[in-house]
């Protein structure tokens, strides 16, 4: 049996994305994420890797907290956008047409055409190679009527491996 090298980011393949808001007002931003997870039950926790130098740490390590949103894949075309621009340089609400709604305990937004959400609020920043981990207490998890009564499956958008995702900015 021969075993060749390989990049091993693919045997994590398929994976889910979702879009972190973080910010408000003038710095208010949509970052996808891939490398997202729960951590805990009671209470519930999530953990996101979040790259360094990215605008959203920046935001994130001032206000620690965020929304995970939870997208369909007809969001793809915005999530691909939010991941291949960087807030610094534009306003991804207002590239994307994405609605930012209030959200209920953190000083950021939701996205409106996401039908689930996750409200958080930061409690450990870990330093890892090119990403810092937030690990954080979920606040308030909801979603839309529809989704919560089954009256409709969410299709999922799932990320694509590897050349769309890393060979644009996701290297950094
Ligand atoms: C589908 C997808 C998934 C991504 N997942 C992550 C991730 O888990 N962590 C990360 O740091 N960047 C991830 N990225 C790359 C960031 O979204 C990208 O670097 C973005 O431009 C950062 O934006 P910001 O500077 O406004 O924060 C992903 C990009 C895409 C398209």
């Amino acid at each position: 049996m021969n075993k060749i090298p390989t990049e091993y980011l693919k045997y994590f393949w398929p994976m889910r994305h979702f879009l972190i808001t973080c910010g408000r007002e003038e710095r208010a931003n949509i970052i996808p994420v891939s490398f997202c997870m729960p951590v805990s039950k009671n209470p519930p926790m999530v953990a996101c890797a979040i790259g360094k130098t990215a605008h959203s740490s920046e935001i994130i390590r001032k206000t620690h907290e965020f929304v995970v949103n939870v997208p369909g894949q007809e969001l793809n075309r915005q999530v691909y956008y939010c991941g291949f621009h960087s807030g610094r340089d534009v306003d991804k609400f207002k590239e994307t047409g994405l609605t930012p709604l209030p959200a209920h305990h953190v000083d950021s937004w939701i996205i409106a055409e996401c039908p689930a959400h996750m409200e958080c609020r930061v409690e450990h920043c870990i330093e890892t190679g090119d990403k810092y981990i937030f690990v954080a207490v979920v606040l308030e998890a909801y979603a839309d009527e529809w989704l919560e009564k089954g009256e409709r499956a969410l299709e999922y958008a799932i990320g694509e491996f590897p050349e769309k995702v890393y060979g644009g900015r996701f290297e950094r």
